[in-house]
């Protein structure tokens, strides 16, 4: 049911765990399963330096986490916040159809962290 990619990430998550002190924390629920996840973001200038996950969900949700957290590593915000639930799925190399909205629980925690760290931005230069 599950490529290699997919149990690869699943098996040995990557920037799993907490970050005491992020400068955002994200977060996403599934209306359909249950599951939570969050997202957590330490921002340097405009790009994304580190990021970490939890996820409490099905494993196709662990392994969306893993790889979202790879690909947003690095990228500046406008950059990470073009990451679609679509595009982390491709770069599993595709999820079961019953599946693909796991993949939305990670797209949306990033969402939700970036939105919160420019509502944030916004907030304090006001
Ligand atoms: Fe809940 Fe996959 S079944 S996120």
């Amino acid at each position: 049911m599950y490529n290699e990619k997919v149990i690869d990430h699943f098996t040995n998550p990557r920037n799993v765990g907490e970050m005491p002190d992020a400068d955002v924390v994200g977060e996403s629920g599934s209306f359909k399963c249950g599951d939570t996840m969050k997202i957590y973001l330490k921002i340097e200038g405009d790009r994304i330096a580190d990021i970490k996950f939890q996820t409490f969900g099905c494993g196709a949700a662990i392994a969306s986490s893993s790889m979202l957290t790879e690909m947003a590593k690095g990228k500046t915000l406008e950059e990470a916040r073009r990451i679609t639930n679509k595009d982390v799925a491709a770069e599993l190399g595709g999820l079961p159809p019953l599946k693909m909205h796991c993949s939305n629980l990670a797209a949306d925690a990033l969402q939700d962290a970036i939105n919160r760290y420019l509502d944030g931005e916004k907030g304090a230069q006001s």
